[in-house]
């Protein structure tokens, strides 16, 4: 029996949870039927980065991913300090683990902290979501993604795209295309979703009746201009808006919104499984997230995204969703596009057609097997 390989998964913020559940599924199958190959042993460590309970411990509890072995409890600071003390803590642990393989999850901060912490201590770095690029050095995630894929051994890319991005940087060693691990979770929970979820009738919401929005990107939050930009289009959106506010915002501008108007019923966070009942139901999705630009796509929701680029420009080239920026005349022109009724006026894509963008729901599965291959060869 080949010898198991030790595994440290580094996660701290809410999109990161979701997508190391779908990994750490597939580890599990993979365990129960190792054929030969070694077992892979996980161990996760959760730096704190999100703390509230839902933006945390939901997701473990829904998606059951397993208990974190520690939680750095690094929580909220300025993005040196916070980083800084995720990089202390995760390279004790490396150093008392000695694990054959880091596996670091998109782009936040602490996906930065575990790709330094890691590759000084010449420990390989597996990065799942590499290669995504916004071309705007501003963002903190571009800084992120940009220096975790240069220090990382396995580059593992949710699309083409992505992998073609490292290859126009020289990056061709390592390089995996996946398909991506956000559309494997989609798959494995949607049905779960819709039998457990009870967020509609909580809200009173008929199906294709709201719009659904978030905002916590920093290039809006932290700019006054933008952020009044994207609440006045809210204010004049003919169809109530269901709001589920990040801490972030929430911080910044709740009490704003609650006052704004009658039509955005701002509420806390939910869980995945909500959020999934509420996408596939929404009318149109107005977002700053990465993630749920997908989540739009995969449930044939067209997507108004208030953003000036996307990492996911495939979206807006098959017109499954339009960049709006945060200019109210152009937010509101996008979302009459999202909302237009007549046929062609949105490239309503099959869901089946998911696979050619993002691959056939096994991402999970692809990762398992690249950083089995990569160990072995
Ligand atoms: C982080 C990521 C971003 C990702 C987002 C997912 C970085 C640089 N940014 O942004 O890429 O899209 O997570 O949601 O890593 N807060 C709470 N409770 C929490 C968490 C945060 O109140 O559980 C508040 C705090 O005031 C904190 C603020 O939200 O200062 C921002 O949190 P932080 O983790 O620094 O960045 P996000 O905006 O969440
Ligand atoms: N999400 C959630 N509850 C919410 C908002 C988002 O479960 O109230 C999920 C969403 O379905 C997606 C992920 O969180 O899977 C996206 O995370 P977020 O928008 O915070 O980060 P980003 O993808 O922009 O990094």
């Amino acid at each position: 029996m080949a010898e198991a390989l030790r595994i440290v998964t580094i996660v701290g913020a809410r999109p990161q949870f979701i997508k190391a559940a779908a990994v750490s599924r597939a580890i599990s199958a993979h365990n129960r039927d190792p054929k030969n190959l070694p077992t892979l042993d996980e161990i996760i460590i959760h730096t704190g980065q999100h703390y509230d309970e839902n933006m945390s411990r939901i997701f473990f509890d829904e998606l059951q991913i397993p208990e974190p072995a520690r939680n750095l409890g690094v929580g909220s600071d300025s993005h040196g300090r916070q980083t800084a003390a995720m990089l202390e803590a995760i390279e004790c642990i490396l150093l008392e683990e000695k694990p054959d393989w880091v596996l670091i999850y998109g782009d936040t901060n602490s996906t930065l902290a575990g790709a330094i912490a890691a590759s000084k201590l010449h420990i390989p770095v597996a990065h799942v979501e590499a290669g995504l690029r916004s071309f705007n050095r501003r963002m903190p995630e571009e800084i992120n993604r940009i220096l975790a894929d240069r220090v990382s051994s396995l580059l593992l890319c949710p699309t083409r795209t992505a992998s073609k991005n490292l290859a126009d940087e020289g990056i061709t060693d390592g390089v995996r295309e996946t398909g991506d691990v956000m559309y494997d979770s989609v798959l494995f929970n949607t049905a779960l979703a819709e039998r457990r979820s009870r967020i509609l009738s909580e809200l009173s919401l008929a199906p294709k009746s709201f719009a659904l929005a978030t905002v916590h990107r920093a290039e809006n939050t932290d700019d006054p201009d933008r952020m009044n930009g994207i609440l006045n289009a809210f204010a004049r959106i003919d169809l109530p808006i269901v709001l589920p506010l990040h801490p972030r915002t929430r911080q910044l501008i709740g009490r704003r919104i609650d006052e704004l108007s009658e039509t955005i019923r701002v509420i806390e966070p939910v869980g995945y499984l909500d959020m999934l009942v509420l996408e596939k139901n929404a009318r149109v999705i107005l977002t700053d997230s990465g993630g749920i630009q997908k989540e739009a796509y995969f449930f044939n929701v067209p997507c108004v995204t208030m953003r000036d680029e996307t990492e996911w420009v495939e979206l807006i080239e098959i017109g499954a969703n339009r960049l709006a920026g945060s200019c109210p005349d152009r937010i509101l022109a996008a979302y009459q596009w999202a909302v237009d009724p007549s046929p062609g006026a949105v490239d309503r894509s099959p869901v089946d057609a998911s696979h050619v963008l993002y691959g056939d729901g096994h991402a999970g599965k692809r990762i398992v097997a690249a950083m089995i291959e990569f160990e072995a060869g």
